[in-house]
C-alpha cells in the first residue's frame, strides 16, 4: 500500500497530513519549475513581438552603413536588389542551387538567397558593386574580361564573387580543385572553360606573389 510505505513507522497518514504534504510539495515544485518556465514564455513572447512586421535593420554593405525597414523574412538577396537597388547580385533559382546570388559576408562566400537580411547585421557584406576600387577593376574582373568568362553575363557576378573567395581560400591550385570548389556556381551558357581559365590565372598570379 503506497500510503503505508511512504508513512513514518507507526503513524499512518491521515487526509490532513497528505494534504499538507501535497501543498508543500506543490509549493516547492511551483517554485522550482514555474520561474524558469515563465521566463521562457516571456522570452518567446518578446521574440514574437520583435518578429512582427517591418523592423529596423542596419546593414554594412561595401563599406557603407545602410538603414532599412524590413520584414524579418526578407532575404539578403531581396534586401540588396529590391530595397537598395544593388542589382548586380542576380536571382537565379532563389533556392541555393545556382550560385547567381553569391556575395561575401565577413569575407566568406554565401548564397544571399538563403540568408536572412536580419542575420547579416553587424557583418561586412561585399557585393559585386564593391569589388572594383573606383575605376580599377578587381583582378578577377579583369581576368574574366581577358578570358571571355561570360556569354549572357547573368551568372557572372556570382561566378566572380565565388572565384575571388575560391582563390582566397586556396582552393584553386589545380584545374580539378578549382572546378570542384566553383561547382556551386552554374552557367547555363556553358562558359566554364573560360571561367576556369580566369580563376586559375588569378590564383597563379597570387602564387607567384
Ligand atoms: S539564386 Fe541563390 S543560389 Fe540561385
Ligand atoms: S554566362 Fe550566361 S549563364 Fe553564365
Amino acid at each position: 500500500m503506497p500510503d503505508q510505505l511512504s508513512s513514518p513507522v507507526g503513524l499512518p497518514p491521515g487526509d490532513d497530513s497528505r494534504r499538507t504534504f501535497m501543498k508543500q510539495a506543490g509549493g516547492l515544485l511551483g517554485f522550482t519549475l514555474t520561474a524558469p518556465l515563465a521566463g521562457r514564455a516571456e522570452r518567446l513572447t518578446a521574440y514574437s513581438t520583435v518578429l512582427e512586421g517591418p523592423s529596423p535593420v542596419s546593414l554594412r554593405i561595401n563599406g557603407q552603413a545602410r538603414a532599412l525597414h524590413l520584414e524579418p523574412r526578407t532575404t539578403l538577396l531581396d534586401a540588396l536588389r529590391e530595397y537598395l537597388d544593388l542589382t548586380g547580385t542576380k536571382k537565379g533559382c532563389d533556392h541555393g542551387q545556382c550560385g547567381a546570388c553569391t556575395v561575401h559576408v565577413d569575407g566568406r562566400r554565401i548564397n544571399s538567397c538563403l540568408t536572412l537580411a536580419v542575420m547579416s547585421q553587424g557583418k561586412d557584406i561585399t557585393t559585386i558593386e564593391g569589388l572594383a576600387k573606383g575605376d580599377a577593376l578587381h583582378p578577377m574582373q579583369e581576368a574574366f574580361l581577358k578570358h571571355d568568362g561570360f556569354q549572357c553575363g547573368y551568372c557572372t557576378p556570382g561566378q566572380i564573387m565565388s572565384g575571388v573567395a575560391c582563390v582566397r581560400e586556396d582552393h584553386a591550385t589545380t584545374d580539378d580543385q578549382a572546378r570542384e570548389w566553383m561547382s556551386g556556381n552554374l552557367c547555363r551558357c556553358g562558359a566554364y572553360p573560360n571561367i576556369l581559365a580566369a580563376v586559375r590565372e588569378v590564383a597563379g598570379r597570387l602564387t607567384k606573389g
